[in-house]
């Protein structure tokens, strides 16, 4: 997918799908069955190091990860993470930024709004595609008070929508809502011109991300935004199963999404 068909998706109402990735095995099943996105998720400090969140990624992981995953990444766009605390200013950011592309990013993703305005700026400057994300965010799980729903009050919300306007104004491509009620991925979908890709935000969102490894329902506990798609079958099939699923919008359901209070 180029980065261009982000909004040609959203206008024609085509739903845009997204697995994580952080090796060549699985980068190269996604890709061949067609995922639109992968995304080299800081999400593999839980998956991949066994680690209880996001916190002990570094830029050294997410350059090896991204530079695996790349080699094999024919057709979908590659996303990549920046870790915890690798965007604290705007030169930093930049330089991080960098990295990530010349190992192979197309576009990078990190997590926050407002806060962050010189870093989306810089990025926007310097010709960097960015990939937002919004509502939960794992990187900040300690400040949360835990991996919970957000927005479902109306003034967080608010917050959560401005913040999303905000984005779409600093040149941002694509946002990642994740764990907000349904309502509200809904609204801020409509209220804007780019795509936004739901984790656990309804399936009004225009795309569907989950983590490969949910998704094939490897995770113990999985949250309840998760479906295990290989229930029977190979991987091939759940991941194309996955697709159908997002595509024709079977997934997700009520019984993956959130209310408001
Ligand atoms: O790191 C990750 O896997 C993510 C998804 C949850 C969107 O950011």
């Amino acid at each position: 997918m180029k980065i261009d068909a982000l909004k040609i998706f959203k206008n024609q109402g085509e739903k845009i799908t997204c697995l994580t990735a952080y090796d060549a095995s699985f980068a190269s099943v996604f890709d061949k069955c067609g995922v639109d996105i992968i995304l080299v998720g800081d999400s593999l400090g839980n998956v991949i190091k066994g680690d209880e969140n996001t916190l002990g990624v570094s830029m050294n992981d997410m350059l090896y990860h991204t530079q695996v995953v790349a080699k094999v990444t024919n057709q979908a766009l590659l996303i990549s993470d920046m870790p915890y605390q690798s965007y604290t200013s705007a030169k930093q950011t930049l330089e991080n930024a960098k990295y990530l592309m010349n190992a192979g990013a197309q576009m990078v993703k990190f997590e926050g709004g407002h806060e962050h305005e010189s870093s989306f700026q810089i990025l926007q400057d310097n010709n960097i595609p960015v990939c937002g994300h919004l509502g939960l965010q794992p990187q900040s799980v300690v400040e949360m008070g835990g991996y919970k729903v957000q927005g479902k009050g109306e003034g967080d919300a608010q917050r959560i929508l401005k913040d999303a306007k905000a984005l779409e104004a600093w040149g941002v491509k694509t946002i990642v809502l994740e764990c907000i009620p349904a309502k509200l991925g809904k609204k801020i979908s409509q209220s804007l011109n780019i795509p936004t890709i739901g984790i656990g935000a309804g399936v009004n969102c225009d795309g569907q991300v989950l983590v490969g490894y949910d998704m094939l329902g490897i995770t113990q506990n999985p949250p309840k935004f998760v479906k295990n798609f290989l229930t029977s079958g190979s991987i091939v099939s759940a991941t194309n199963d996955f697709i159908q699923a997002v595509k024709n919008q079977t997934f997700p359901t009520d019984e993956h999404s959130f209310k408001s209070v």
